[in-house]
């Protein structure tokens, strides 16, 4: 069978595709596995009690008819007819109520539209400002030659998923982060990413109006670094400047998740454009993404939801919709899911010191997001071989290359002397994969020196 451009495209094996089946398959064998791959938010017990009960009350909270059966139920009322494809009203309008409660931002019901998990928001705004542009110069000319602009990363390592959702090619720029070694809770051993503005302000694509958005993750999947608030505001600027859209990914920023430990603010104003989802918050299998923006991109994405969903999944609508309106989800995301991986980052950095503390292991401040970012500096092997042997001994983990869109990892040695891994997993698995780490790269260090 023969597939077009668009079909190879994205049938095409990439090196995180393989990755993801390799950790799949990890997962059916019998051997045990020390689970620190993948991104699935952890299991909280009392979230789960919360889902369940708003889960249960939505299938009874209908009319009851004669036979004791109830109907008109809201879990029927939306599993039984389609949104509109801006997507569920009662979800967006109390959206509008809850972000204009807790922030001055006079949002209306034409500032949000809803994407099926916000990965496929991503996808629609990567190609809506990513990719071939009619350029408005040569129009003039009557020639009808097009312009090729990338979506600019301003801080690389960035989320894996950006890196190939653009339905031709790939269409990135990023900017190689200033690496400043700090401390932590009193300690030293960490270091913290910042924007290189002066190479942004540089880079050629920017300057030659070759760039359609800027995009960055806040907290950053996979570091845990959260951009200051100065980052994120002269990122606002030079966009304006550009006059071209700052997109926020805010999937596990406040006010929820709010798995963010660093001072710092969430502003939005026209120009920008802040992504949200249900999923860390530990909804992941609803699929609900959700988009504040200026009614202009709303409207895109309304048609994009059109041609691709009819409509976007109301499931997680139904159950967020109680918790927005009364603010509860901001609660439990204060006092249940922040101090949990805050507690679960403090152990995870506690065993990894005890590890590896006189080895040449630097932690990236942790800050925010449900990850460690590690970097072995000078590892005498690739960290995809690193990988390799962590997982004959049943502990995965990321390797850092793949999480540099945009960037040419041949000639830059950090991206491949780093790892991510998830602290969403429970104790026992934490402290045998940490295990694990230590013994595998404390051999590797000391027979370098040998
Ligand atoms: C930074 C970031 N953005 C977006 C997503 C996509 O999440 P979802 O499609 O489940 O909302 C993820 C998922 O891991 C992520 O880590």
């Amino acid at each position: 069978m023969k597939f077009s451009k668009f079909g190879q495209k994205f049938t095409q094996p990439t090196g995180i595709s393989q990755l993801m089946d390799d950790l799949g398959n990890a997962l059916k064998s019998d051997q045990p596995i020390n689970m620190l791959g993948g991104g699935n938010p952890a299991r909280i017990k009392a979230v789960d009690e919360l889902f369940l009960q708003t889960y249960q009350t939505l299938g009874n909270d209908g009319s009851v008819n004669a036979t004791g059966t109830a109907t008109s139920t809201t879990a029927l009322n939306s599993m039984g007819n389609y949104s509109n494809p801006q997507g569920d009203a009662a979800f967006i309008d109390a959206l509008v109520g809850f972000f204009n409660r807790h922030y001055d931002w006079n949002l209306t019901a034409a500032n949000i539209a809803l994407t099926n998990g916000s990965q496929n928001a991503f996808f629609y705004l990567f190609n809506l400002f990513g990719g071939a542009f009619t350029n408005e110069a040569a129009e003039h000319n009557e020639s009808n030659q097009s312009i090729d602009k990338s979506i600019l990363l301003p801080l690389a390592p960035e989320y894996i998923g950006y890196s190939d959702v653009h339905v031709d090619g790939q269409h990135f720029a990023a900017v190689l982060p200033h690496i400043d070694e700090v401390s932590h809770d009193g300690e030293d051993g960490f270091f913290k990413y910042r924007v290189d503005f002066a190479a942004l302000e540089q880079l050629p694509a920017l300057v030659e109006g070759r760039i359609g958005a800027i995009c960055c993750s806040r907290p950053t999947n996979p570091t845990g670094n959260v951009l200051t608030d100065e980052e994120m505001s002269r990122l606002s600027d030079i966009a304006k400047r550009y006059e071209v859209p700052l997109i926020i990914d805010n999937a596990y920023g406040m006010p929820f998740p709010n798995i963010i430990y660093s001072d710092a603010h969430l502003n939005w104003d026209d120009n920008t454009i802040l992504c949200f989802s249900l999923s860390k918050i530990g909804l992941p299998g609803v699929r609900t993404g959700i988009i504040v923006a200026a009614p202009e991109v709303i409207a895109a994405v309304s048609s994009m939801n059109a041609v691709v969903n009819l409509a976007p999944t109301r499931f997680g609508a139904a159950i967020a919709t109680p918790l927005v309106k009364d603010d509860r989800i901001k609660q439990l995301s204060d006092n249940e899911i922040k101090p949990f991986y805050q507690q679960q980052a403090k152990l995870a950095v506690r065993l990894l010191k005890e590890a590896l503390g006189d080895y040449p292991l630097v932690i990236h401040k942790p800050e925010g997001a449900i990850f460690l970012w590690l970097w072995f500096k000078d590892l005498p092997i690739d960290t995809v071989e690193l990988y390799e042997r962590l997982k004959q001994k049943g502990t995965l983990i990321v390797p850092s290359k793949y999480f540099f869109p945009g960037v040419d990892v041949n000639d830059y040695k950090h991206a491949h002397e780093c790892i991510r891994m998830s602290i969403a997993a429970d104790e026992q698995t934490l402290i045998e994969g940490i295990k694990v780490i230590g013994e595998v790269v404390r051999e590797l260090y000391d027979n370098a020196r040998c």
